[in-house]
């Protein structure tokens, strides 16, 4: 290349980051994949090294980040929250290793590793132990305030420390950094959910995580599973103006004591080798991890020796990234089908000749809408690169478009429902085509799969070929028919024996036994009423009846349930077809009433609604003392802990419960905030 073409290559990588980098960061809606913009990256930074007269102070690899965006207000950041360097391979840890060995010499290194969680980087900040702000990372310099949002994450504590904890002392001013993540099943369901609406699906969980955070209406935030895992700290003050944390380990375990959830699997290694074992451990799987992870985050571990390997302008010298391998393969893409959802959504998916993507074989990926195909501009018969991002979900990353034959077709979105050969249409705002046919069959057994799942009534033997098999014969035209079957009608199925029979009439008859109001909620697959909602409303409503009794300003008052939300609700139970089903249902003697004694909503406590549980000693008061309080400030005190955990009360010496508590999200008070709380409808 001449010195020319040089110059223009570099100017037209420093355009295509920034571009990339914008969809990415602020779009939350990126076009390339994190290995495409890496190598994009790499290459800038490399004709930069060779030709140092082309390194300008407006170059992305001079930066961090992108402009946070217009919605938000913007907050600075009191120390910068800079990005990371990358290795792609152990051998360029190596030679990372012996940089820093040059850097200090004589000196050994010990490091802190941690999975490297692929969400958005957020600062939390405390003051006096308690929560005030949260921020974005957005440019690195200034980011988005998220205050209000990130107040709906359940494992964020509101105060520090959680008592229970080890006792020590808390900052006065702590600056928290982490990752706000969303697991991998979460996501799916999310996805699911978001797909059957007509709504944007997100690509990744990261961008789940980040455009479920930069939401302006925090109830949306509120009601999606989110998480925020504790990586490090920026700016911190101790009372006495000393420093009490020396090394990461110090500052992870001093978190941890304090409440917060830190990135799981952190640990410290002694040397470098050590972090490569953690490195290939962590690869093959050998952590099982619920989140996803896109490579390991080695730190030096002595805060001295960070100080001295100090910083350049994008990110420190004393952390690296290293990478797993993004696993992609090249197939065909033989056909395009499309499937109808619960809601009528027409989702294409992509036939593939079957690939082996790091030792997965995937024939199939969903493409997610039109506007997906067209954008990728997919054809049928393309030579396409399949991805698995993150281990699970294959994706079509882009065609290949330098190996058409000319034989290739354009996929045309077929312009009636394939189920029914109903009319299609796009409504207003959304990205999906819809097949507008209530009683549209594929529609049906869609419902009817979601009705009877884990996240429905979670019936179990009734599985999605006897759903198809009862809605072909006829046998079920609505959720309540279900519970009308009879003996003698199931054994008339092909393949379907006596015992099987049985099993499916008993497995029925449990569910309508047990089901609880969250579950009957959340399986009648109201639009944007997921699993978390669903419990939300359970613990407000005595019964369906009262739910649907509800206007939509009361809906609106329940924190997490915002106007859309609502509305979506009252339409729902507005529907004649849906109300003639219900009446169905409660004649079945499926309609259960939830466990609160007496709608919450009647009374008006702090605790209104809320489920909490005590352990370990309390100062104060009995555990008689405690309940009555509990009880009076409309809570429920429950004996066992489960996901519908709002609160555990932790005295002396906790049990294992907190342990419990603290995995599914609930929020941790000392007696003193809990006296402190149910006081609050005293004064
Ligand atoms: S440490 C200066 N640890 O990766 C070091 N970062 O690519 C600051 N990230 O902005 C980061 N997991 O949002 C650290 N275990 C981890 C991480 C982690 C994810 C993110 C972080 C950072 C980005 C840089």
């Amino acid at each position: 290349m001449s010195q020319e073409d040089i110059a223009s290559r570099a100017e037209r990588l420093r355009q295509l980051l920034e571009y990339h980098n914008y969809r990415y960061y602020v779009l939350d809606d990126p076009e390339i994949s994190d290995a495409e913009y890496d190598a994009l990256f790499r290459e800038l930074q490399d004709l930069e090294r060779r030709h140092p007269e082309l390194r300008v102070p407006h170059s992305p690899t001079q930066r961090i980040g992108a402009e946070p965006s217009e919605a938000f207000s913007h907050r600075s950041h009191s120390l910068p929250m800079s990005s990371l360097d990358n290795v792609f391979d152990l051998t360029e840890w190596d030679s990372y290793v012996e940089r820093l060995q040059r850097m200090l010499p004589g000196e050994s290194f010990s490091f802190w590793v941690d999975p490297k969680l692929d969400g958005l980087a957020v600062e939390v900040i405390y003051e006096g132990g308690n929560y005030t702000a949260a921020c974005t990372r957005g440019d690195g310099y200034t980011g988005e305030e998220v205050t209000r949002n990130m107040a709906t994450l359940r494992n964020l504590p509101l105060r520090i420390p959680v008592r229970g904890e080890t006792k020590q002392d808390v900052p006065d001013y702590l600056e928290v950094r982490g990752e706000v993540i969303m697991s991998l099943s979460d996501f799916h369901m999310l996805n699911k959910q978001q797909e059957e609406q007509g709504r944007r699906v997100f690509a990744n969980p990261r961008n789940a995580a980040a455009g479920s955070v930069r939401q302006l209406d925090p109830g949306i935030t509120a009601s999606r599973p989110l998480r925020f895992f504790a990586y490090g700290v920026g700016l911190v003050r101790w009372p006495d103006g000393t420093d009490r944390w020396l090394t990461q380990e110090q500052i992870i375990h001093g978190l941890s004591g304090l409440g917060l959830s830190i990135v799981p699997g952190a640990r410290l290694c002694g040397d470098a080798e050590e972090v490569k074992n953690y490195f290939r451990h962590l690869e093959s799987g050998g952590l099982n991890l619920a989140f996803e992870a896109d490579g390991v985050v080695a730190k030096v571990n002595s805060l001295d020796q960070q100080d001295r390997l100090g910083s350049t302008a994008r990110a420190p010298r004393w952390a690296m990234a290293i990478k797993f391998l993004a696993e992609q393969a090249e197939t065909e893409l033989k056909r395009i089908q499309v499937q109808v959802g619960r809601t009528g959504t027409l989702t294409p998916v992509a036939l593939l000749e079957p690939v082996s993507v790091g030792g997965v074989t995937v024939s199939r990926a969903t493409l997610h809408n039109q506007d997906e195909i067209r954008a990728k501009d997919l054809r049928i018969g393309d030579r396409v690169v399949v991805q698995r991002a993150g281990d699970v979900i294959p994706e079509v990353v882009r065609p290949l478009p330098e190996k058409r034959t000319g034989e290739e077709q354009e996929f045309r979105f077929p312009g009636q429902c394939p189920s029914c050969g109903g009319r299609v249409d796009r409504l207003p705002g959304e990205v999906a085509y819809r097949c507008l046919n209530s009683s549209c069959p594929a529609q049906l057994k869609q419902a009817l799969i979601h009705f009877v799942s884990k996240s429905g009534l979670d019936i179990e033997g009734l599985g999605n070929k006897w759903i198809e098999a009862l809605v072909d014969g006829g046998y079920v035209q609505d959720f309540a028919d279900l519970f009308h079957l009879r003996k003698q009608q199931l054994v008339q199925m092909e393949r379907m024996g006596d015992k099987l029979a049985e099993n499916i009439l008993r497995a029925m008859e449990r569910a309508r036994e047990q089901a609880d109001l969250q579950r009957l909620i959340s399986a009648l697959g109201i639009r944007l009423v997921g699993w978390e909602t669903a419990r939300v409303l359970a613990s407000y409503f005595r019964d369906l009846d009262q739910v649907q009794a509800a206007s939509e300003q009361e809906l609106q008052e329940i924190p997490d349930i915002g106007p859309e939300i609502a509305a979506s609700i009252r339409s729902y139970f507005a529907n004649p077809a849906n109300k003639r089903m219900l009446e169905k249902l409660k004649q079945a003697g499926l309609w259960p009433g939830s466990e609160e004694s007496g709608s919450p909503l009647e009374g008006s406590g702090p605790l209104q609604g809320k489920r909490l549980i005590f352990t370990g000693r309390l100062d104060n008061l009995t555990r008689n003392r405690a309940r009555e309080l509990a009880e009076a400030a409309g809570g429920k005190v429950v004996g066992s802990v489960s996901g519908k955990l709002d609160y555990i009360v932790a005295g002396e010496e906790p049990g294992s419960k907190l342990d419990r508590a603290r995995e599914v999200g609930a929020t941790i008070l000392d007696e003193d905030q809990f006296l402190r709380l149910v006081q609050e409808q005293a004064s």
